[in-house]
């Protein structure tokens, strides 16, 4: 080596792997409008098809008259669940066991239901033809409160369950009952709190509310009659189970099925099912010959696609009079609507809601989870978050907070004195997980200290003082919140989705010239995987991330995958790559020691080659590797360098955070203002900070809008009061809150670079700390618990009843 050789620092910067803020190289696209989603896709003779939708939330169907509509010229068809019926497809499975009326059956179950599907030669024929269809109703009684869904008389909605006393999750109890599903030991449980110093008892409700990503839904289903082959374009969050379900359904062999995600403009759970559109688009495609194009509106989106949460969460928490606890009991009503739609490992119909017991070194825990039926859309998804784990972290955030209250004591401290140790960890937590790590306390004090914890507890106190003393009418909440996530379904053993296990995938092609693709089970809605599969390549076969490609979502191409959502991405086809990434190492070493004459045990990898052990001038690199991969014969080797890795996670990764939220609320007019937002964020080995910063500004505006004003809001007939976005509150720049963000970093010990997923931490931790912001100004005047989402009129609500307007 000379002077002029770089050192391996420099060549490790020029390779901007692990650790690398890089650019996001989507953005070029994305900023010049020329990305490639669904809508864009134009093909000769292409159809669209558009639903007409009930306008009632319950109703029978008596008849439905489609000569109007097809007398409209440039109709070419209307399919009711009758045209259906012969193929088996009037109802398809549900990911959560149950099943779903493609088209009506008979009957609607909520507003916005699909009850025809017209195709036409455009758009604006189909809204026409859509008002032309002659739907005659006659309206049932509606529920929509899942309490009052189980009372003894209260309507049977699932006429198609009659006399089925179990279902896919056990015993049902009730005909508008769906399961009980029950973790952890409720004998010893109840035992522990009936001795308890200190029981705190609190009801936290968990409104329901919709990821509403800026694409809506849709597909384009185009069947080739003459080489029998489907290809299936959409906003799919895992094509290949899409494939695999749309293969089941129809009969259509798997090879002859193609389906393409192309660019998604977000996803956070709503484009995990299977809807109706896909189903209706494919059947009028066969049915027609020609492409047929579906995709909804923003009313369409809002009202009928998978919604969000929905919890109702009855808990009890226990400790002793210092403020350690002892328990924790949670039994959790959960709407589920119409039909059990819920987007969850096969065996975890409440989804990872029993990671319920937080970042808390709890010893005694239970939890039950009751599914109802309602009169409104089915879905539940996890809006970015792993599986109900929004849920669960509020709900134990919530009563953290209670429990202070009830003690007396700081919640912080509170949070400090029961946090799992650092040398728990591995820690087995009462509801059956295992923590792979944390350091939760160094999170925590990094926080409180960059925050002036003390300093702004004494402010707090200060403005309490100037308020009753007519000096001032903002209050001062400190909202505080803990998080500890669960990212990153499987293991195989653990988790399946429609029989299919939760393993991710990579496949690695090296390049004669050095340069790769890398295509994965996975696919990107706008959080960079073309950027970041990249980097963990680099750093693992030393090849620049600028040359390598990603490619994901096309089934036809990428190895089979269960697809993203829950922050999977990273903690398993991340993980998928490192280990294809190793493979290809472990080959190219084999070849080097050849082209070195050396054994290949004398050969260590330095950044982007291998050289010999102690001789390290002697060296053959990636790029020389790569080409004699292909035009050399190499003894023993097969010609070519290319590897495939189908990795099942032993564990899920446990992310965690701290969130401080400082907030002034307006007591006459209920306005607040967020003054500070402090994100302490661990995601483990950290890929690319400025995506990881990108991801957290995202997660964070979304959980603002959720706990602020964000909400799916039904009246007592069912409508759905919050159908547009004039109702539905989307945060624009204007209302979101300026984020400053931190980290430390706790390598996941089993994923092979340590890194936990982070897409959906800020949402988790988000909510419950501009939740308890609020609480918290109002904890001085008595506020106990208030449900979200908070706006305006909820906060001067709050403060009307605590007699503070008087
Ligand atoms: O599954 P999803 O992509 O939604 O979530 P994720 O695995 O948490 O990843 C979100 C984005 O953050 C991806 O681009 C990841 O590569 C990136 N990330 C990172 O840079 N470092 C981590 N430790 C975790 C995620």
């Amino acid at each position: 080596m000379n002077d002029q050789t770089p050192t391996s620092v420099e060549r490790a910067t020029k390779l901007k792997g692990l650790g690398h803020s890089r650019k996001r190289v989507e953005d070029v696209r994305f900023t010049q409008g020329k990305g490639n989603y669904v809508d864009d896709i134009k093909m000769p003779g292409m159809l669209f098809g558009d639903f007409v939708r009930s306008p009632y939330a319950h109703a029978r169907i008596k008849s439905i008259n489609i000569d109007a509509a097809m007398a409209l010229p440039g109709v070419v068809a209307v399919l009711t669940a009758k045209d259906l019926e012969p193929l088996g497809l009037h109802w398809m499975p549900t990911l959560a066991g149950d099943k779903q009326m493609v088209l009506a059956d008979g009957k609607v179950l909520f507003q916005g239901q699909e009850v025809a599907f017209v195709v036409a030669d455009d758009r604006y024929i189909n809204a026409d033809a859509i008002d032309l269809v002659e739907v005659e109703y006659e309206e049932l009684p509606v529920v929509t409160d899942p309490f009052k869904a189980l009372e003894p008389d209260a309507p049977v909605l699932r006429e198609d369950l009659a006399g089925q006393t179990s279902g896919a999750h056990g015993a049902r109890k009730h005909h508008n009952h769906i399961f009980l599903w029950e973790v952890g030991d409720e004998a010893a449980t109840d035992e522990v709190m009936a001795d308890a110093d200190v029981v705190a008892e609190e009801t936290v409700y968990y409104h329901r509310t919709h990821p509403c990503p800026l694409e809506t839904c849709g597909c384009v289903a185009s069947m080739d009659k003459v080489n029998g082959k489907l290809t299936l374009w959409g906003t799919f969050q895992a094509p290949h189970v899409v494939r695999t379900v749309a293969s089941l359904l129809s009969g259509i062999e798997e090879h002859n099925i193609r389906v393409v995600s192309p660019d998604i403009g977000g996803g956070f759970g709503n484009k995990v099912g299977v809807y109706p559109g896909y189903v209706c688009s494919i059947v009028a495609s066969i049915v027609t010959g020609r492409p047929v194009k579906w995709i909804e509106d923003r009313m369409d989106n809002l009202m009928a696609t998978a919604f969000a949460r929905d919890y109702w969460m009855k808990g009890k928490i226990s400790a002793t009079k210092d403020g350690k606890i002892t328990g924790l009991h949670c039994q959790v009503t959960a709407d589920h609507g119409a039909f059990d739609a819920c987007a969850d490992p096969t065996k975890f119909p409440a989804g990872f809601m029993s990671i319920c017991t937080g970042s808390y070194d709890i010893p005694v825990a239970y939890l039950g989870v009751d599914g109802v039926y309602t009169n409104k859309a089915p879905g539940g998804v996890s809006y970015r978050c792993s599986f109900r784990v929004t849920e669960a972290a509020y709900f134990i955030e919530r009563m953290i907070e209670v429990l202070a209250i009830k003690l007396g004591m700081d919640a912080a401290e509170l949070r400090a004195k029961n946090f799992i140790k650092k040398d728990q960890f591995p820690y087995q937590s009462a509801l059956g997980w295992e923590y792979d790590s944390g350091d939760y306390h160094t999170a925590w004090e990094k926080a409180l200290k960059a925050v002036d914890y003390d300093a702004l507890r004494v402010e707090q106190a200060e403005r309490v003082e100037a308020f009753k003393r007519g000096e001032t009418r903002k209050l001062l909440g400190i909202g505080l919140s803990h998080f500890t996530e669960i990212v990153g379904a499987g293991p195989v053993k653990n988790c399946d989705i429609l029989g299919m296990g939760m393993f991710d995938s990579c496949e690695i092609r090296i390049h004669p010239t050095g340069s790769a693709i890398a295509r994965l089970g996975t696919i990107s809605q706008g959080q960079g995987h073309a950027t970041t599969f990249a980097q963990i390549l680099a750093s693992e076969i030393g090849i620049s991330a600028d040359s390598i490609t990603i490619e994901e979502g096309d089934t036809d191409t990428a190895p089979y995958g269960l697809g993203t959502y829950g922050s999977r991405s990273t903690p398993v086809a991340g993980a998928a790559a490192a280990m294809a990434g190793r493979k290809i190492r472990a080959k190219a070493q084999m070849t080097a020691a050849y082209l070195l004459e050396v054994h290949d045990g004398d050969l260590e990898w330095d950044v982007d080659r291998f050289i010999v052990k102690g001789a390290p001038e002697q060296f053959k690199t990636m790029t020389e590797i790569a080409y004699a991969s292909y035009n050399q014969a190499i003894p023993g080797l097969e010609p070519g360098l290319e590897a495939v890795s189908y990795y099942d996670p032993p564990n899920m990764t446990y992310p965690f955070g701290a969130y401080i939220c400082v907030m002034e609320i307006d007591v006459d007019t209920g306005t607040h203002e967020v003054r500070r937002f402090y994100a302490l964020d661990d995601c483990g080995t950290r890929i690319n900070p400025m995506i990881i910063e990108g991801q957290v500004h995202g997660g964070a505006t979304e959980a603002y809008a959720i706990a602020m004003g964000q909400e799916l809001a039904y009246d007592e007939i069912g409508n759905v009061k919050t159908g547009t976005l004039m109702d539905f509150f989307l945060p624009t720049s204007w209302e979101t809150p300026t984020y400053e963000t931190d980290f430390t970093e706790t390598p996941s010990p089993h994923h092979p670079i340590g890194a936990k997923g982070v897409g959906e931490s800020p949402n988790v931790g988000g909510v419950p700390a501009f939740s308890n912001a609020v609480h918290d100004a109002f904890r001085p005047f008595g506020l106990k618990q208030s449900h979200m989402p908070h706006d305006q009129w909820r906060i001067w609500k709050i403060a009307n009843d605590l007699g503070l307007h008087s």
